[in-house]
């Protein structure tokens, strides 16, 4: 894999084969030669990507580069028309988004704020749970979640409209744990949060991936905090997604905010 050259060059070519060898025999997300978009519009030309179990990986590029389209496709959001999308070597490429979540463990957090705000923080989190065989698994993992949570569990029982946006943030992440999955792909959580509240879910987000072993592929628009939170030496990206991220000219390095 490239590392920082001397030059502050970093985007040296790694070959699939060299993306396998760093993400180890099994990465748990490899995307091959993706190409993907949404009905005749093709965002993707052909990526490639290896996300290793456990790992944290940041895309970052300009507005509109796709960025959220990578996400979209590993959750099944968009048309593939061709490429090979694997979770822990199953292909889910042609799998449905409920089975993606259910079978292969992989939950999407949207972009925009997507609590139920005249429901309660709980009934919020039992919703993370509508594709469990039993509404009482839904209860005892947010009862999990709760436990974890102070936050939430203060407020409980009240509506999530009166949660602060820090608050509303971390519901959102807890009703994707409900069903426990493996991979979270996690799109701007930083987006209209005020500092403090930027930490906090960042602070989250690494206790899920360094406690629980969760996987996650995050965009953000805040390079700093983006970077900060990825394993950068393991940050296992084609040159040609790189190139798409950075389809306006300008050169995305991934080393430096
Ligand atoms: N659901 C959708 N339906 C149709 N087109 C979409 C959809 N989502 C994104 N696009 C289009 O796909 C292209 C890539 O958008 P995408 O949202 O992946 O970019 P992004 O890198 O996440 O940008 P941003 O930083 O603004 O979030 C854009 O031209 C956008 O208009
Ligand atoms: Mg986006």
């Amino acid at each position: 894999m490239a590392s920082p050259a001397a030059d502050g060059s970093t985007l040296g070519a790694p070959t699939v084969e060299q993306l396998d060898e760093l993400a180890g025999s099994a990465p748990l997300v490899a995307i091959d030669g993706l190409v993907a978009g949404y009905g005749k519009m093709q965002v993707l030309h052909g990526i490639t990507l290896r996300v290793a179990r456990g790992q944290s990986l940041c895309l970052i590029g300009p507005n509109g580069a796709g960025k959220s389209t990578v996400l979209h496709s590993i959750y099944g959001l968009t048309d593939i028309a061709s490429g090979r999308i694997t979770v822990a070597g199953a292909d889910v490429t042609r799998l449905p988004v409920n089975r993606r979540l259910q079978d292969a463990g992989i939950a999407y957090l949207l972009q925009d704020n997507s609590v139920f705000p005249d429901m309660t923080v709980e009934e919020n989190l039992w919703m993370g749970g509508y594709l469990l065989a039993r509404p009482e698994q839904a209860r005892q993992r947010a009862e999990q979640v709760l436990a974890k949570y102070e936050p939430l569990r203060l407020r409980r029982k009240e509506r999530a409209a009166v949660l602060s946006g820090g608050e509303r943030r971390l519901l959102e992440i807890s009703r994707a744990l409900i069903m426990d999955p493996d991979v979270l792909l996690v799109d701007e959580p930083s987006i209209g949060l005020e500092p403090r509240f930027i930490d906090m879910v960042f602070a989250i987000l690494r206790g899920l991936q360094r406690n629980d072993g969760k996987t996650i592929v995050l965009v953000e628009q805040n390079a700093r905090k983006g970077l900060e939170f990825a394993d950068k030496e393991k940050l296992f990206i084609h040159p040609k997604l790189m190139q798409l991220l950075a389809h306006d000219g300008n050169r995305v390095d991934p080393y430096a905010p």
